[in-house]
């Protein structure tokens, strides 16, 4: 996993060029799509929740994220629909591929083999193959920034050339400041993952800036630091679960609230965080604030991403657990493959 970690700006600047290489029929080139639906689970399902997040304000195309077997009435030929599986094979991703192709979609197909390779060779859909050899949330870089500049080269957003450069060059940097060998009083990520050691942690972030990074957060606790947590959104969670933070009364002062924190969040939800940190800091929860760092959107958004799986795994190792086996989610692969 630290392998990864301290390899992951290389591994997105690698991903840009397998995107840039990609065939891609000339059909889908400035074709007037009007809908954009990237399909895929779990690991290969997050790099798609930050792709929605980041084009959010930039596209005029509404962009849907679908985690389920079935897709959504509207998906027809005017969509393009980018099915992420990073092995291929997870029955979901697939089920939902062979829906797209029924509606005649415009369909592009992304993992390191599997099913879905023979199944897009066999229906001469393009395939982009990216490297074998990882956990699925260790391949993120290859799954976001290739299927991004994908989505540029079909002309549904602008390059994103220099953010990308911009954005590899802050994780190199990161990376320096978060390795293993860099002492817990100048380490954040060893500091922060030393503060939720222990706690149940409830993960706050904000509907279009953080959400994405948010839901990362949670799966890596879960994956690599084999740790329960749940996350929620502002400004939602002030419209409910703020009233939960009574109870069990004894137990609370052994949660944590994490707040992750953008500097264009808007002056609102600024706010909102100010005040929701106090109620909660009363309870006797440690309450703590994650900035995103970066001068452009998609470096905030990643900052927060790398940020988040060094935390995680520095959890995984102050929890003695081995960060990379996911043996729950193989075994219910294997059940439900089985029945
Ligand atoms: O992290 C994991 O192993 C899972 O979340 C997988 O990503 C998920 O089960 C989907 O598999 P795949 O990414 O191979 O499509």
């Amino acid at each position: 996993m630290s392998c990864f970690l301290a390899g992951f700006a290389d591994q997105c600047f690698e991903a840009e060029k397998i995107g840039l290489e990609a065939k891609l029929p000339r059909r889908y080139i400035n074709k007037k799509f009007k809908n954009v639906v990237l399909c895929g689970m779990g690991g290969s399902a997050i790099g798609a929740d930050l792709i929605r997040d980041y084009l959010k304000y930039e596209i005029k195309l509404p962009v849907s994220v679908n985690k389920d077997y079935r897709l959504a009435d509207f998906v027809g030929k005017d969509t393009l629909l980018i099915a992420l599986s990073y092995s291929g094979n997870t029955e979901e991703t697939i089920s939902a591929f062979r829906a797209a192709l029924k509606k005649k979609a415009a369909v592009i197909a992304l993992s390191s083999g599997g099913k879905l390779k023979r199944l897009s060779l066999k229906s001469r859909v393009p395939f982009v193959k990216i490297p074998a050899g990882f956990a699925p949330r260790c391949a993120l870089g290859y799954l976001f920034f290739s299927c991004l500049v994908i989505l540029s080269r079909c002309g549904v957003i602008k390059s994103k050339k220099k953010e990308i450069k911009k954005t590899v060059g802050l994780i190199r940097n990161m990376g320096c400041l978060m390795a293993p060998y860099v002492s817990v009083k100048d380490n954040e990520a060893k500091r922060i993952a030393g503060e939720l050691y222990g706690r149940f942690v409830v993960i706050y972030g904000s509907t279009s800036t953080t959400e994405a990074a948010a839901l990362r957060l949670r799966s890596q606790l879960a994956e690599n630091s084999k740790s329960l947590s749940s996350v929620h959104l502002l400004p939602e969670m002030n419209h409910n679960e703020i009233v939960g933070w009574r109870h069990p009364g004894r137990l609370l002062k052994n949660f944590a609230a994490v707040f992750l924190i953008d500097e264009h969040d808007l002056k609102e939800i600024q706010k909102r965080i100010k005040i929701s940190w106090k109620i909660i800091e009363k309870t006797g929860a440690k309450v703590i604030g994650i900035r995103s760092a970066g001068n452009s959107l998609l470096s905030r958004m990643f900052s927060l991403i790398y940020i988040s799986d060094w935390i995680s795994y520095y959890l995984a190792v102050l929890n003695g657990v081995n960060p990379t086996p996911v043996k729950m989610i193989d075994y219910l692969k294997k059940e439900i493959g089985r029945r």
